[in-house]
């Protein structure tokens, strides 16, 4: 298993993001009341320090995205099923991430069943 290195990186992918920064809030087209269909992206940072070791700027490592259409997610077993969402990670070039373990995304975003497995549901709710 390759899961605590991608798992890691993982974690960075989603949780280093300074929450502050308009830009890179999640985008979706206007949602209804429920995400008939929807794409959610985020872009991937890593802090970076400066030469005397203070924070400077963040550095673009890559873009996650989670997408949902009708009929998506059917082949998935229940452990991993996300409704009908599929993940995919992309690198700053905009190919898709060969390395990343999609899994873990599935895993991890799994346990928010309640509100379509989104963890900015309500900012996305609220997004017009
Ligand atoms: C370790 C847990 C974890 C893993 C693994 C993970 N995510 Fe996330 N993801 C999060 C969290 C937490 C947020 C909310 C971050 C925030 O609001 O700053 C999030 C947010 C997102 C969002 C914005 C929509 C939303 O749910 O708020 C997308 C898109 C996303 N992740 C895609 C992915 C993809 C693609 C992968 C796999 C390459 C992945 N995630 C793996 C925890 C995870």
């Amino acid at each position: 298993m390759r899961s605590l290195a991608t798992l890691l990186l993982a974690v960075l992918l989603c949780a280093s993001r300074p929450a502050a920064a308009p830009q890179q809030q999640p985008q979706t087209p206007p949602p209804g009341s429920t995400f008939r269909s929807a794409t959610a992206l985020v872009e991937v940072d890593v802090i970076v320090k400066d030469k005397d070791g203070r924070f400077i700027k963040n550095k673009l490592v890559g873009f996650a995205v989670m997408e949902k259409r009708a009929g998506w997610g059917a082949d998935y077993v229940p452990e991993y099923r996300n409704g009908e969402w599929e993940y995919q990670a992309f690198t700053t070039d905009r190919k898709a991430n060969d390395k990343a373990n999609l899994f873990a995304c599935f895993a991890c975003h799994k346990p928010l069943d309640k509100q379509d497995f989104v963890f900015s549901y309500d900012k996305l709710k609220a997004a017009k």
